[in-house]
């Protein structure tokens, strides 16, 4: 089948349909992003987050050439051989791809998509919150600016979390910046291990939002089994998960137990075009959710992608390439790298 018409196949399978004159639009961007990534030797690495246009890959006729959570990203950003990674996710990503590929050019197609996690911390805080416990271990969640995770011994990503801090000797960790996910991996803790974690202030503005929406949905769908991410609140996590199947982890985590899970209907905690993924794959599958978007990861968009494309070889180019000082990405790599060995 020709890339547009599967394209259209896989895009229609993750929205419910598209009307001709939006498809044609879309296609006509699609045709200049693929010229340009074959001229620059360019590749798109997409996260699960992005609008569904750029959630398609290139095997379904799409333009990325990975889409996944943040671990696959850092992890695929290291194998490919091309000179340029358009980072179709949130600046601390991109950072991430530039640490690892220093080599490499690392483009974001809109510097304003932040993180609320990333802000809430600096690396001068982690200093203090050092000082004010010697000795104890750091962990980083991936969803940090490099500054921070300069001062860090060890970063995670939502997939590896618990394997990363089993593998600390310290009975005390430290985890930043999320609270809500650090008060779920606690509870996780308590049953499996006598880890101990100190917690940093800091929410993610969009998980945070998943309280009362969820149980309601959860009482009005009894058959529906409960996906929540890490970063949900720990009552949703007690009011829902207490009383019926499912599971709070990883995005990876939820894509896995929809896999094994015979359920028909699923109530979804986590960004809402995490749902268009998971419709995408799994057709006959109802994902409900109260479609709650991260206004950071919305700030890209298909138009923008083939605008930074574009930029590659002018003078707009350095616009929307990511740059991480020599002195901070040395010392950031020690961490990132560290996770990679034990992930
Ligand atoms: P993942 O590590 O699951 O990709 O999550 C990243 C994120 O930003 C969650 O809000
Ligand atoms: Fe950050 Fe939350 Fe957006 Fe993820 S969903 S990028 S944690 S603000």
């Amino acid at each position: 089948m020709p890339d547009n018409e599967l394209f259209i196949k896989k895009y229609s399978a993750m929205t419910g349909g598209i009307s001709e004159a939006a498809a044609n639009n879309i296609i006509s961007i699609l045709e200049e992003i693929r010229i340009l990534k074959a001229k620059h030797n360019a590749v798109i690495l997409s996260h699960f987050y992005m609008p569904p246009e750029l959630q398609v890959d290139t095997k379904n006729g799409g333009v990325a050439d990975f889409v996944g959570d943040s671990l696959g990203l850092s992890v695929e950003g290291t194998k490919t051989k091309a000179d340029y990674i358009v980072f179709c996710g949130v600046k601390f990503m991109a950072e991430t791809a530039v640490i690892l590929n220093p080599e490499k050019t690392v483009l974001l197609p809109d510097h304003q998509a932040g993180c609320s996690l990333a802000e809430s911390i600096t690396g001068a805080d982690v200093l203090k919150l050092k000082e004010q416990n010697p000795g104890v271990p750091v962990i980083a969640y991936i969803n940090t600016y490099a500054e921070t995770k300069a001062e860090c011994d060890v970063c995670c990503t939502s997939r590896n979390a618990v394997k990363i801090a089993k593998s600390f000797e310290s009975k005390k960790l430290i985890f930043i910046p999320d609270k809500f996910m650090g008060q779920n991996l606690a509870t996780k803790f308590k049953t499996e291990t006598d880890k101990e974690l100190i917690l940093w202030n800091g929410t993610c503005e969009v998980h945070e939002q998943f309280r009362s929406n969820i149980e309601n949905m959860s009482q009005a769908n009894p058959d529906a089994e409960i996906l929540l991410h890490w970063e949900v609140p720990q009552e949703t996590v007690k009011a829902t998960l207490n009383f019926k199947k499912g599971i709070v982890g990883s995005t990876a985590d939820i894509l896995n137990y929809v896999e094994e899970s015979e359920a028909k209907q699923f109530i979804l905690g986590s960004e809402c075009d995490l749902g268009a993924t998971l419709k995408g794959m799994y057709p006959d599958k109802q994902f409900i959710t109260p479609c709650i978007m991260c206004k950071h990861m919305k700030q890209i968009s298909l138009l923008k992608t083939l605008q930074t494309l574009r930029s590659i070889g002018t003078s707009e180019e350095n616009k929307y390439r990511v740059l991480v000082e020599k002195e901070i990405r040395d010392r950031a790599y020690v961490p990132i790298k560290k996770m990679l060995e034990l992930s």
